[in-house]
Parts: structure tokens; sequence; C-alpha cells
């Protein structure tokens, strides 16, 4: 047998195995294709092999070579179409609902949740006033939580009332844990007056207290996060909330510089040129003086939230030297600065988590 006729063969039979297995619609006529080109016992290329023999013994070397590249040629077209066969069947439902021909329709997408979203605008406001980000632990010790911040022993906003106190292993919750409000119960179940007591914190501002720990001034952080009363939750109430705090110390700092910051956040956050700011006397025991924060709002004033003054005890408690330094602290709420924004009064809208609801926000 001719060298040339040998090879013009197998030419023929490597287009037609690639064609029939690249154009094989489903498995049956795959398995059909592979066992006419690929059949062990006859084969169209079997067959072929047996022509070797009958070629002219100085052009085995090139026929045998051809031979193989025709056989892998054909193998590897046999096992693409497998896989082909294979990613249609898994995709054969999908591809059998689809409809190319229907418009696109958008997935439906989530998107952050208000508080979230306020908190991040808070955030960038007050980054780019120069204030940095610090954390603070939700459960809390009475140092950082009430002593550091001027909040003795006998205070009435360390009643067990108005925090969420945790016992440790050694101690009870037997019968009303105060003191004052529980007559004859020995001093052992007082659970306020032991420094190993932990408690939900009620409040960011034991952030300024890590803070000023463990940073000499100038300090100038803002710490958003969760804190926690015992409040039955109403339109204004909620046993967990979000409040941002604020502290700047430095050396010269006064209430004007408070109240030019406050200005500037509540501009840029209510996106209003001329937001003006009120402060009205109040009372905090880790500031004086103590003021309650009002904004313009529409046609009226909205609270904002607490300020003041760092108390000279406060400074103190954390190692400053108050003749050296002085600052302005603030606490707002975080829900009520976002309702005024959306225009909805009833706090319990923001945790009931009804899509309905957050979907418009
Ligand atoms: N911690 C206060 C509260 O929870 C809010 C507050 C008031 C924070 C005055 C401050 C401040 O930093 O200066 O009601």
């Amino acid at each position: 047998m001719a060298l040339a006729e040998f090879l013009d063969d197998l030419e023929r039979l490597r287009g037609e195995a690639v064609q029939r297995f690249e154009t094989a619609a489903d498995p049956d006529a795959l398995e059909q294709a592979r066992i006419e080109y690929l059949g062990a016992k006859s084969g169209r290329l079997k067959t072929a092999q047996k022509g070797l023999g009958r070629v002219d013994k100085a052009d085995k070397p090139t026929a045998g070579k051809q031979f193989n590249a025709t056989k892998q040629a054909i193998e590897a077209a046999y096992e693409t179409a497998v896989g082909r066969l294979e990613r249609d069947g898994r995709d054969g439902q999908a591809t059998a609902a689809t409809d190319p021909t229907l418009p696109g329709i958008r997935p439906v997408l989530g998107h952050l949740h208000p508080i979230t979203q306020t908190i991040e605008e808070m955030k960038d406001i007050m980054g780019r006033l120069g204030f940095t980000v610090a954390e603070g632990p939700e459960v809390e010790d009475p140092w950082h939580n009430f002593e550091a911040l001027n909040i003795p022993l006998d205070h009435p906003a360390r009643d067990p009332l108005d925090n969420f106190y945790l016992a440790t292993a050694q101690q009870s919750f037997s019968g009303r844990a105060c003191p004052a409000r529980s007559s004859g119960q020995e001093a052992a179940t007082d659970i306020t007056a032991d420094p190993r007591t932990m408690l939900l914190r009620s409040q960011t501002s034991t952030v300024q207290i890590r803070v000023m720990e463990q940073t000499p001034p100038p300090v100038r952080i803002i710490s958003l996060g969760r804190v926690y009363r015992p409040d039955t939750a109403d339109a204004t109430h909620y046993p967990m909330f979000h409040q941002i705090e604020g502290l700047l110390v430095d050396r010269h700092v006064t209430m004007a510089d408070l109240k030019s910051v406050l200005r500037l956040f509540a501009s840029a956050f209510f996106e209003q040129r001329d937001v003006h700011i009120r402060f009205r006397p109040s009372f905090f025991p880790f500031t004086e003086p103590s003021v309650e924060v009002d904004m313009t709002w529409k046609d009226g004033w909205v609270e904002m939230g607490g300020a003041g003054m760092v108390d000279p005890n406060v400074l103190r408690a954390v190692g400053y030297d108050p003749d050296e330094v002085t600052g302005f602290a603030f606490g707002l709420g975080v829900e009520r600065i976002c309702m005024n924004r959306h225009q909805f009064d009833d706090i319990r809208a923001l945790f009931q988590n009804d899509v309905r609801v957050l979907r418009q926000f």
C-alpha cells in the first residue's frame, strides 16, 4: 500500500470522527460514534491500524507516527464531546426554563440597614473634621461605665433597675440587688458595690475613659456603638440603641469649639447650610458645665443629645492634668438622628426588621 493512500485514509477518518463527536446530540449518539470509530475490535481506527501492516517497509516509521497522531486527535475529540454533553446535562433544566427573548429582570438587592448607613455617614463627616474612630467593649466594668466618669457608688444612675448587671458565678441575684430598694438584704447581694460586677454598657462615654487611659493628650476621637438600658420598648425607647460619642482634649479647648464642631456636623449630616445649635443648661456627672444640645430643623428645634466640658475629676481619673488640658465631650443618640433625617417617629420600626419598612431608606 502506498504511503500517500494510507495518509489520505487517516486524514479522512480523523475528519469524519471529529465531526461525529462534535455533533453528537446526546450521550447515546456519542456512544454509537465511539464504538464506530474507537471500538476495540472492529472500530474504524482499528481497521486503519491493520492497513499499517501493508505499507511499504521504508515508509512504516512515517505511517506509524501519523497513525498515532490521528488516534490521539480522535480520542481528544471524544473526551471533549463527553465534557460538553455532561455540562449540557447539568444546565439542561435551566436552559429549558430560560427564554432569551424575555426582557432582563434585575435581581432584588439588599442594602445597609438605616442605622448602619447613619453610622457610616457620621464616621465619614467626623473623620473629615479630624476625629478618629475608637472602639470599646459592650460588656464593661463599673470603673469605665461609672467610677472614672465621676459617677460614684451612691449615684442613682447605677441603680440595677436602670442597668443590665451581669452576675458572676460567685454572685446571685436573689431579691432586689440594690440595698436602697431591698430592705433586709445583706451586703453580699449588693452587686452594684462589687467591683467585679460587669454590666452591659449604658453609655458610650466609657470609650472616653478607655482612650484617655491609653493615650496622652491631645485626643480627638469619636466612638459609635450599642448601649443597653432596661427600658420597655415604646415609640421613643428601646432596651438597646446606639450612641455617637465625641471627645476632644487639648490645650485651650472651649465651649465655642464644641458648638462649632456640632454645628459643622449637623449641617453636613442634614445637608443644611445654616443650621443653628442651641445649648440648654443641664447636668451630667462627667461634664462641667453640661448642656443639652438642640439644632434647628424645619421650623423648630430638635434635640440632638448631651454635651459639655470634660469634668476635671474625669481628667484626673485618667491621669491627665486639668490645669494643663481641657476638653469637650458629647453623646448623641444615633436612632434619634436617623429618625429625624428620615421623618419617622417610632424607634421600633428600626428593629422589627420588616423589609417593607427598611426598603424605604
Ligand atoms: N452619656 C450620656 C447619656 O448616655 C450622653 C452624654 C452627655 C455624653 C454629655 C457626653 C456628654 O459625652 O458630654 O445620656
